[in-house]
């Protein structure tokens, strides 16, 4: 078996049994204290307000997180340091990565333990100079171990990352060679179509069904478009749009059961943007088939709209289940997907359309339970 990072750190560290020994002398000592350390832990989060938001951002109460960090330091004085250990700290070092935690933080919050746990050495040996000195080295040798494997699981996401960036990039110019390949005989049906129609006559079942050939070769001839579209960035054909027209159009053409209703507030009056109608249009189409998606078999979609200072905001709300942390971190990745039968390209061309607009899009979960996208589009201050 090649030998892990752990284990390779180990060695070159030198963590050996009298660390060990020295860790589990400290530990009757320091068990009374761990719930006191996990709360000037969490406290530090707290009075940080960046570090407080990814916290909140995290689905599990705070109370839970206490006792898994005192769990953790529990196992950190005792051990056994063996592979079991080290794959449930990678387990937990990927947890942070899942919920987006910047990995700048762990430095950080390291920094807190190193302290704390400094300090109970301190207390417990600083009579005994050769004991505290082994215990201080003990420690910084297993808390520099914990964090080399947190920043690991960083390091191996990246590369997950590069990988999938990697496919999409394969998948692109699959996806284009597809789509060209399939406009030429899309182009000879068209073609032959029109010389059919010319020479049926009066029997009109057949023109009937000549016209829903018709119908779907215009789908598809879409379909490759829009393919094509979010691979190469079409040039934006800019003009001054009214958004409540375009989510009007982009309402109807979603398909959505009885059972789901979709309601259009606050769009009329809106300040117009300067965009391409086209591509807006895109963006509310996928936004509003997630929705409705989300909130199918039963339920309610809203668009929203408010303008504020010089930006048009436009809310998608669905009551369905919202959007689990873990995915949350990835939303608009391009092949995220939770969908059984989706790609995971749709909300990735909303947030690209949004931007290439001067604009953005954003998640927030729903009051009251659901999922809320927010689209925020420069708007035209002069226009009304
Ligand atoms: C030395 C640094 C840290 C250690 C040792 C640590 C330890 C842990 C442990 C043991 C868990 C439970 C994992 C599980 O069993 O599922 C956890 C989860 C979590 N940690 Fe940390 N943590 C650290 C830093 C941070 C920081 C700096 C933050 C936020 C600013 C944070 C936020 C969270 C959240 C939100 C979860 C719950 C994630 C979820 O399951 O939804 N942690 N952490």
């Amino acid at each position: 078996m090649p030998e892990t990072v752990y284990d390779e750190l180990k060695r070159y560290v030198r963590f050996d049994t009298a660390d060990e020994q020295a860790l589990r002398a400290l530990y009757p000592y320091a068990r009374p204290h761990l719930v006191a350390i996990a709360d000037v832990f969490y406290d530090r989060i707290f009075s940080h307000e960046e570090a407080h938001e990814v916290l909140v951002r995290g689905e599990r109460q705070v109370g839970h997180l206490k006792e898994t960090l005192v769990a953790w330091m529990d196992s950190l004085l005792t051990g056994p340091w063996d592979d079991a250990y080290w794959s449930n700290r990678y387990r937990i070092g990927r947890v942070h990565v899942r919920i987006g935690l910047p990995q700048h933080y762990m430095f950080g919050a390291m920094n807190v333990l190193r302290t704390e746990l400094g300090r109970l050495a301190w207390e417990r040996f600083h009579q005994e100079p050769p004991a505290l000195e082994h215990v201080r080295n003990a420690l910084g040798k297993i808390l520099d171990l914990e964090l080399a494997v947190m920043l690991h699981t960083y390091r191996e996401d990246l590369l997950a990352q590069r990988a999938r960036a990697e496919r999409l990039s394969t998948f692109g110019q699959l996806v284009a060679s597809i789509g060209h390949d399939l406009r030429n005989p899309l182009g000879v049906i068209e073609t032959s179509l029109y010389i059919l129609r010319g020479r049926l006559g009066e029997d009109e079942r057949a023109r009937k069904h000549v016209d829903r050939i018709a119908e779907q070769l215009g789908v598809a001839n879409g379909i490759i478009t829009n393919l094509l579209d979010m691979i190469r960035d079409r040039p934006l054909a800019r003009q001054p749009v009214t958004l409540a027209r375009v989510i009007a159009g982009a309402a109807d053409a979603v398909k959505r059961p009885p059972t789901v209703a979709v309601a259009l507030e606050g769009l009329e009056g809106l300040p117009d943007v300067d965009g391409d109608p086209v591509q807006l249009r895109q963006v509310f189409v996928n936004l509003l088939e997630n929705a409705v998606f989300a909130a199918s078999p039963a339920g309610a979609v809203t668009v929203r709209g408010r303008a504020v200072d010089a930006v048009v905001e436009l809310d998608v709300e669905d009551t369905g289940p919202g959007v689990d942390a873990s995915t949350r971190a990835r939303l608009f990745e391009p092949l995220i997907t939770t969908k059984e039968r989706g790609v995971g390209l749709g909300l990735a061309l909303v947030k690209r359309i949004a931007e290439r607009h001067g604009g953005s899009v954003g998640y927030s979960d729903r009051e009251g339970g659901g999922a809320r996208f927010t689209v925020r589009l420069p708007a035209i201050m002069s226009s009304r």
